[in-house]
């Protein structure tokens, strides 16, 4: 393409760290997507002949059917899949091919390209997030009367619902849904046409190739739309921030199928054995969720580094802006579905998360609390009080609300048989009915208007 300015051609190392066919192939239903867009308006604005447009957009239609057929030849003399094309191209029309570059450059090419697989990339996140919302709002509204420890510093601090705890996670993907959309809105305007950097001498109707990539409209500064990759790190951030919290769920998942928790068995579809030990289960989805998230916050991180100290406007270094996008987006895709399938398939054992609940002091909160509200002592005190309770409990190797009568008015006269009433992790939990909080009505109420916002009773 650029021969006649070189005596020699490329060495084998300059072909090789050159090349960008190897992974930017994937982008090739993009890439003709564009050209056919482009060839269209080169044509309706009388740039080329119809009969070349004809030519060019029937060629290019042979190419995606090879493609689809066969795959994309990987020819490292071609550097990328724009030459690619352009080069089987020339071999099904001949010298006609040469018309589809006009008025248009790689820069501006692989920005729309790119930018195309991205916004599919951000959709494919926010269903694969709904399908996770709903297994979770399912899972939560048969759970919103399961009580288990919920814990602060990982040690039991008051007695929750199954359901709130789900319900937490599905905020997280509320949240995380509401990124990918956010960024997919920002994404969606059209470089093409903007060429190398500085637009174009040539009638080009960039409203009319945008509208018909699906753009709302094109982009203002050609400068800034050929050296811009927002749009990826957009799509990166939002990946690394619901990475992290499929993260702290798989870790969750992960403790609490361990034996000492005994709280939920994962689906065997996405667990395994072990080779030598016959009586284990891993969580190996679970773990690779984990483990996954750390490869999706590196392609984040990988992304910012290389475009920190760039110049306007493209520079060679923005050719590895796809790696890390297309890993992350395999793997974030990937991740979602297994979370989705452990979510949906889990087996919680409401005895054992009761069980833990009960044995660890959960309700020592509603005894300070009672204190406060039926006998008048303020919160400080009562707090003490408390502790001198729990310390008995302790001593003698039982549950608070097996203090006999005697003992907890040995410690203060004030408390009466009622705080019994209290001291059941049932009670406590009903009584954690503030709006947001775990109490089972809240979580249903929860569970109903998150049910309504996914349509799931339609
Ligand atoms: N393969 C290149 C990339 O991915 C395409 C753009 C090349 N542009 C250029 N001026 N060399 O960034």
């Amino acid at each position: 393409m650029w021969g006649g300015r070189f005596a020699a051609g490329p060495s084998a190392i300059m072909r090789e760290i050159n090349a960008s066919i190897p992974f930017d192939k994937a982008l090739w239903r993009e890439d003709i997507r564009g050209s056919r867009a482009h060839v269209a308006m080169l044509a309706a604005q009388e740039i080329i002949s119809a009969e070349d447009a004809k030519a060019i957009d029937e060629g290019l239609q042979a190419i995606a059917a090879e493609y689809e057929a066969e795959g994309v030849p990987e020819n490292w003399d071609l550097e990328d899949i724009h030459m690619t094309v352009e080069s089987r191209l020339t071999d099904l029309i001949g010298p006609t091919a040469g018309r589809l570059h006009t008025a248009r450059s790689r820069n501006d090419q692989v920005a729309t390209d790119f930018r195309l697989w991205t916004r599919a990339a951000c959709e494919r996140a926010e269903q694969g997030l709904i399908a996770l919302q709903t297994a979770l709002v399912t899972r939560a509204g048969e759970n919103a009367d399961t009580i288990m420890p919920g814990f602060t510093h990982l040690q039991t601090a008051q007695p929750v619902t199954l359901g709130h705890h789900l319900m937490a996670y599905f905020e997280m993907a509320k949240r995380d849904v509401s990124r990918f959309a956010d960024a997919r809105a920002r994404m969606d305007e059209c470089p093409l046409g903007s060429a190398a950097l500085a637009g174009t001498g040539f009638a080009i109707d960039r409203n009319a190739t945008a509208s018909a990539l699906g753009f709302t409209r094109p982009t203002a500064n050609s400068l800034d739309s050929v050296s811009d990759r927002d749009f990826a790190l957009d799509f990166l951030q939002a990946a690394a921030q619901c990475a992290i919290h499929l993260s702290r769920l798989a870790e969750e998942l992960i403790l609490w199928a361990s034996q000492p928790f005994g709280f939920v068995r994962l689906p065997d579809t996405l667990s395994t054995g072990s080779s030598i030990m016959p009586q284990k289960k891993n969580p190996d989805a679970a773990e690779l969720v984990r483990g996954h998230s750390g490869r999706i916050m590196g392609s984040l991180t990988s992304l910012m580094v290389t475009m920190k100290g760039l110049p306007l406007a493209y520079s060679k270094d923005m050719q590895d802006d796809k790696p890390p996008v297309f890993e992350a987006a395999g793997l974030l895709d990937l991740s979602l579905a297994a979370m989705q399938g452990m979510i949906a398939g889990a087996t919680f054992n409401a005895d054992r998360m009761r069980a833990a609940a009960e044995a660890g002091f959960a309700t020592a909160t509603d005894l300070a609390d009672w204190l406060v509200r039926e006998a008048g002592i303020p919160f400080r005190e009562a707090h003490h009080i408390t502790g001198a309770a729990v310390k008995l409990a302790e001593s003698q190797g039982v549950a608070l609300d097996e203090l006999t009568l005697d003992q907890l008015t040995g410690i203060d006269a004030r408390i009466d048989d009622r705080v019994y009433r209290a001291l059941s992790v049932d009670a406590s939990v009903a009584s954690r009915s503030s709006y947001g909080g775990t109490a089972p009505d809240r979580v249903r109420e929860q569970v109903a208007a998150a049910r309504q916002a996914l349509g799931m009773d339609r």
